[in-house]
């Protein structure tokens, strides 16, 4: 067993946090595809170098370090992550992992530790989903699940068509299949990440073993009405797009409790229309998350919520449109990578526990083309997505020598 050097995770990590700094609500603000995220990338190639990895960016963008083996052919043992955020998001989701793997090549570089196999650690882009509203789209790219045509048909949250941001950055978007990796490319992918909940803040585990990653459904809707002073309008003359969509709030959390106890609805993006005081909102648009442990459950749930949004909206004669956006299956992690990875976090002999993943990462998209193990490290308090996220660095050591540990036994 070799040992990761945890103060340069730690300096790394922290100078990584240099980059995208929030100007206005805390936290970071570094979605793929603008000039901080390249900035971020480009810090994070130039360790790749420093660790002796030959360095590409794929076809996509996502950021590919890696370290030959003795034998150049044989399949990929991988580990990865995304060093985007979501909006005024904190500095550990996606980074902790994306940095503990430069960590795990870097020791095992340094070590001289002869392995078979070729070890690349990989930065997915726009795994947030915050620049295009494209969840996982680097993954879901390499893994062969891109639908191209419905990617260049959308434009980015900033109104332009994504096909022209992909250019503007040097991507070619008819080229975007050179991507996917081809069959048999990976033997293995694991992915380290902050847990985004309470589970092993609130008991002590310092190591989570992820058993499986929950499936995903967002959907965006919008309320048609008329904007009208708020003071001079009566309360029968109005046609008020606030009420159906604060209704239809209220409802799905009714919705999602009745539909199983691990299915899960959130509306976290409302934007309403003139928003100000004095006027009564004449379009609203919002968006809701949907998630759980079996899709099934989460399209039922889904669906309800949309039937019930369009009664709503029949029952106050107001327009309204509601559809979904993004489609994410969930993975099961393999029993043999959940007993390869529990070995791997048990020589760390640090508390750890089995568990499940309602945050959705780039892991489940690997799923498809290849055998996937997680490591989570704590969330103190639980935080996600927000500026206090906050995980203490022994913890990613921790987490990063039980990564290191089972990429070497696959990589031997
Ligand atoms: O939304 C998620 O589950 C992940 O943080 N992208
Ligand atoms: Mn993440
Ligand atoms: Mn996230």
């Amino acid at each position: 067993m070799i040992k990761i050097n945890a103060e340069r995770l730690e300096a790394r990590l922290k100078a990584l946090a240099e980059i995208g700094k929030a100007e206005q609500g805390g936290g970071w603000i570094r979605p793929a595809f603008t000039p901080q995220y390249t900035q971020a990338r480009d810090l994070v190639a130039s360790w790749m170098e420093a660790a002796g990895m030959k360095v590409r960016v794929d076809a996509i963008g996502n950021l590919i370090g890696r370290l030959e083996g003795d034998d150049p052919s044989a399949p990929v043992v991988a580990m990865g992550s995304h060093i985007d955020t979501v909006n005024n998001g904190g500095m550990f989701d996606g980074a902790a992992g994306t940095m503990s793997g430069l960590e795990v090549a870097a020791s095992i570089s340094e070590a001289g530790i002869p392995h078979k196999n070729p070890i690349e650690v990989i930065a997915f882009v726009e795994e947030e989903g915050a620049r295009f509203g494209e969840g996982e789209l680097g993954s879901k790219t390499m893994s062969g699940g891109l639908d191209k045509a419905a990617l260049l048909a959308k434009k980015g949250y900033d109104g332009v068509p994504i096909g022209d941001t992909l250019r503007a950055y040097g991507f070619d978007p008819d080229r975007l299949e050179e991507a996917v990796a081809p069959k048999g490319y990976y033997k293995s992918y694991f992915e380290l990440h902050i847990e985004q909940s309470h589970v092993l803040d609130s008991t002590g585990d310092v190591l989570g073993v992820v058993e499986g990653i929950a499936s995903l459904i967002w959907l965006r809707g919008h309320v048609k009405g008329k904007t009208s002073h708020a003071g001079a309008t009566p309360m029968n003359f109005r046609k008020d797009s606030f009420i159906p969509v604060a209704m239809i709030a209220q409802e799905a959390e009714k919705i999602a409790k009745a539909v199983s106890d691990n299915t899960v609805a959130t509306m976290g993006k409302v934007q309403v229309t003139p928003n100000i005081p004095n006027a009564v909102p004449g379009y609203v648009e919002f968006m809701f998350d949907v998630r759980g442990l079996h899709m099934p459950d989460v399209e039922k749930c889904a669906s309800l919520i949309s039937e019930r949004f369009y009664e709503i909206c029949r029952e106050r004669e107001i327009e309204g449109e509601i559809e979904q956006t993004l489609y994410l299956l969930g993975a099961e992690v393999p029993d043999k990578m959940k007993d390869l990875v529990e070995d791997a976090v048990k020589q760390v002999g640090v508390p750890y526990r089995r568990m499940m993943s309602g945050a959705g990462h780039d892991a489940q998209m690997m799923a498809r083309i290849t055998d996937i193990g997680m490591i989570f490290v704590p969330s103190i308090d639980g935080i996600s997505h927000a500026p206090q996220e906050n995980t203490k660095f022994e913890d990613i050591a921790a987490g990063a020598q039980a990564l290191c540990n089972a990429v070497l036994s696959q990589c031997g």
